[in-house]
């Protein structure tokens, strides 16, 4: 299993700070489809072009390999901040390892970050969302993690934060009422509720469709919530939004597709940037 010494992030995290002139504060992760955020990023300069670093020129970083993830970052300013953009993740249904799957954060923080975004796209399993729908992440169920597959396990790394982090604020309150007010002033509905993190890659059956909504969750995914526990481990302040790409069938009468997820995704990504320009100057 892939895991990482304190200096094989500050290798990273020198590689790239050896490219950019001005350090990010911000830190946003792209999921699947709606990777387009990053065409918004400037550089340091207005009307420049922003620095753009594949994934594989940088040591250590794994390479994802779902289609629809580019793989690179994009660093420069967005609304006004200093941005990295993380265009494309890896996931742990790839083979990674969870300190693989999570090695963006700490770089991240590494390079000064103290804010990150992280967006996703969700299947629907609360009955009243619908694909395209836009959904505040207040809370997570890590299932992965509570199986035994947390990011953490392992040796703590105490450079980044103590061995028993506390998770009872994951999704930080103050950016989560910035999410609303610029979704409301946006005349955008955005929903708010639970996202499950499972491991995927199958898609649910109906079973346990109904079960997660027995939980209480409202949108799962494949991702997020081991960068949010590697996150506030170290941390950083949290705003987690999910696109539903789909709706979870409970009876087994709606299939799901990869091909119907990135469709949705373009319709959300228009969406969450509204809520971004909005919501990143103040963060
Ligand atoms: N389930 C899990 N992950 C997903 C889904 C889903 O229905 N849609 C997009 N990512």
């Amino acid at each position: 299993m892939r895991t990482y010494s304190f200096s094989e992030y500050q290798n990273a995290a020198d590689v790239i700070k050896s490219r950019i002139s001005i350090l990010p504060e911000i830190g946003l992760v792209l999921g699947s489809g709606l990777g387009k955020l990053a065409d918004k990023v400037e550089g340091a300069e207005p009307g420049t072009a922003p620095v753009i670093i594949d994934y594989k020129d940088i040591p250590g970083w794994p390479l994802s390999t779902v289609f629809g993830h580019k793989g690179r970052l994009v660093i420069g300013k967005l609304g006004g901040r200093n941005v990295i953009v993380q265009q494309g993740r890896t996931h742990f249904y790839e083979g990674y390892s969870m300190q693989e799957v999570t090695f963006a954060v700490r770089v991240m923080k590494l390079l000064g970050v103290g804010s990150l975004v992280v967006t996703n796209a969700a299947g629907g399993v609360n009955v009243f969302f619908h694909a395209g729908d836009v959904m505040l992440i207040k809370d997570h169920i890590g299932l992965v993690g509570m199986a035994g597959n947390n990011p953490l396990c392992g040796p703590n790394m105490d450079e980044f934060g103590t061995r028993f982090p506390d998770m009872s604020q994951a999704y930080d309150r103050e950016y989560g009422k910035m999410a609303k007010e610029a979704a409301i002033k946006n005349n955008i509905d955005l929903k708010e509720g639970t996202y499950c993190w499972l491991s995927g890659p199958s898609f649910e059956t109906p079973a346990e469709v109904r079960m997660l909504r027995s939980w209480g969750v409202d949108a799962v995914g494949m991702s997020t919530a081991p960068e949010v526990i590697v996150a506030r481990h170290c941390g950083m302040r949290v705003l987690g939004i999910s696109g539903i790409t789909n709706k979870n069938s409970d009876n087994g009468e709606a299939q799901t597709t990869h091909e119907e997820v990135m469709e949705a995704a373009n319709i959300i990504g228009p969406k969450i940037i509204v809520i971004l320009n909005e919501v990143l100057p103040k963060l």
